[in-house]
């Protein structure tokens, strides 16, 4: 028997950090996030988000895919086959949003370079936390990184890109809406993940 393979997805400061760890508390999954996750992703990561050093969007495309590939090798598949949950802070949609809708390459040709980083592996559900951009401009506090620093058209185009990814795959999605209240957000996360996977979790509500 495997685990339950859940990812979080979203604009930046969507609140979708949050809402991982908490249901990986309640379902006592593995969390992990994206990139990162292994001692290889986090300096990945460190590279990735660092607003001073250029990258190509072809070299970005490649070093996401290899946080992820590393990331499935290490984390994620053994613990799956080992019959635990594990739950991502973002995976495979954010590229094909990111360095797919909003930047601009070919949409398929980063999703087959994903593909072929996970060696096939997609998560069970994908939970779209989706708040209008200039809210979540207006929640954001820290020093912005390589792509909080983008402008507004980039992050509507990654908001957009999300939808449509939703919208052409509805089994494997759920779309919240990430504009309510905290307790608002986290019963409707609740229920969609007690609908599509049939996991009992008790709602914290807050
Ligand atoms: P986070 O701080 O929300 O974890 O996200 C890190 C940033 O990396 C976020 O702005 C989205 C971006 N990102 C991509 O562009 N492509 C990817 O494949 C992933 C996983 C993240």
């Amino acid at each position: 028997m495997t685990g339950y393979f859940i990812a979080f997805e979203g604009g930046d400061a969507s609140g979708k950090t949050t809402q991982a760890r908490r249901i990986s508390e309640l379902i006592g999954a593995i969390f992990t996030r994206e990139p990162g996750g292994t001692d290889a992703g986090e300096s990945l990561r460190e590279l990735l988000l660092d607003a001073k050093t250029p990258l190509a969007f072809r070299t970005e495309a490649l070093l996401m895919a290899a946080s992820r590939a590393q990331l499935v090798e290490e984390i994620i598949r053994p613990n799956l086959e080992q019959g635990l949950h594990v739950v991502s802070d973002r995976f495979l949609a954010s590229s094909i949003v990111y360095q797919g809708f909003a930047t601009g390459l070919p949409v398929n040709e980063v999703r087959g370079l994903s593909v072929f980083a996970t060696n096939g592996l997609l998560p069970d559900l994908t939970i779209l936390i989706d708040v209008p951009v200039a809210e979540s401009m207006r929640r954001r506090t820290d020093t912005p990184d390589r792509f909080e620093s983008e402008t507004v058209e980039f992050h509507e185009k990654v908001r957009q890109g999300y939808l449509t990814l939703a919208e052409n795959t509805s089994d494997e999605w759920a779309v919240i809406d990430g504009s309510g209240s905290l307790k608002h957000v986290s019963e409707a996360i609740d229920e969609a993940i007690r609908d599509r996977l049939g996991l009992s979790i008790g709602s914290t509500g807050s």
